[in-house]
Formats: C-alpha cells, sequence, structure tokens
C-alpha cells in the first residue's frame, strides 16, 4: 500500500487545514496509508520524509509567498539533498490558500519543482474556502494515489 504524508500550515482561520482534510479524505479513498503533519507544530523528520511514496504539500499565502515553515521545509530537503540523501523526484501535489492576492503560488510552485514531480495542478483557494475547492482536494489525493500505484 503507498503511504502518502500531507504537510502543512495553517494558521489564520483554517482554511489550509481545510483543504489538507478534504485531501487527505480522497488519499484515503484511493486506498493508501497516510500521515498528517502540521508544520505549525513541528518540522517533519528525515525519516517520516523518506518513508513517504507521495507527498500532499499545503500553504497558505503569507506576504505574496509561503508560509514560514514550509519555507523551512523547502530548506531541509535542500540540506538533506546536500547530505547525500536521496531526497529529490518524488510525486507531490500541491494546495495553496490566500486572501485575493495569491501571488505566493508562483514561488510555491518554483520550489516544489525543484524536489517534486508535481502531479496534477496546484488547487488554489480564495478564501473563505468552498465546496468547490475541497472537491478538488479530494480529486487531487485520488490522482496521486493513482500515480503512485
Ligand atoms: C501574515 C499574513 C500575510 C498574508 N499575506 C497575504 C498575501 O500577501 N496575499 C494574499 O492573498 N493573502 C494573504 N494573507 C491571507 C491568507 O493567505 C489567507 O487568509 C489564507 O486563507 C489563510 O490560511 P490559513 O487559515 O490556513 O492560515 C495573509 C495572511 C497572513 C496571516
Amino acid at each position: 500500500m503507498p503511504k502518502v504524508i500531507v504537510i502543512y500550515h495553517s494558521q489564520q482561520f483554517g482554511d489550509t487545514k481545510t483543504l489538507a482534510k478534504a485531501l487527505a479524505e480522497g488519499v484515503r479513498e484511493a486506498g493508501a496509508e497516510i500521515e498528517i503533519i502540521s508544520t505549525n507544530h513541528r518540522r517533519i523528520t528525515i525519516d517520516e520524509f523518506l518513508a513517504a511514496d507521495g507527498v500532499a504539500l499545503g500553504t497558505p499565502d503569507y506576504f505574496s509567498y509561503i508560509a514560514g515553515t514550509i519555507k523551512t521545509f523547502f530548506d531541509d530537503i535542500y540540506l538533506w539533498d546536500k547530505s547525500g540523501e536521496s531526497v529529490k523526484g518524488k510525486p507531490a501535489v500541491l494546495f495553496f490558500s490566500h486572501g485575493g492576492g495569491g501571488r505566493g503560488r508562483e514561488p510555491f510552485e518554483y520550489l516544489a519543482g525543484k524536489f517534486f514531480e508535481q502531479v496534477g495542478e496546484t488547487v488554489e483557494s480564495k478564501r473563505p474556502t468552498g465546496d468547490e475547492t475541497k472537491e478538488q482536494c479530494r480529486m487531487l489525493g485520488k490522482e496521486l494515489v493513482k500515480r503512485l500505484k
């Protein structure tokens, strides 16, 4: 059974958490094992990262960029890679919440593109989170698992 790790930051309203939960539902429905980590609470370890076959990564737009804890996650992957670990190339899906500007999507996709093979399109949600974007996340979770099987 493939294993998916969902990594997200959510702080202001819980918008990104709502998207993460919808995506996790799709991953479970598609029959994968899942682990969910909120980077608000802690950093992901390299062992957790290496144990995952696929990654779902979510961030709000903070100042036309990604949340600081997600930036730290990218910094960690970069350093793991430089230390010789095989961390590049996992299939990944991206989800993103913003308040109307949404310019953080570009740096988010740019950084993800350095380390991951993106599956599907980024789900972009202008808050408040609606049923349509939740459904897009659920479908994206399924698409990721399909790619892993
Ligand atoms: C510190 C901070 C900076 C933000 N900067 C932007 C921004 O530049 N552009 C934008 O569209 N939304 C911005 N927002 C709004 C959030 O992206 C939006 O409310 C998002 O849905 C919050 O997600 P969350 O509830 O998961 O934390 C900002 C919010 C915060 C707290």
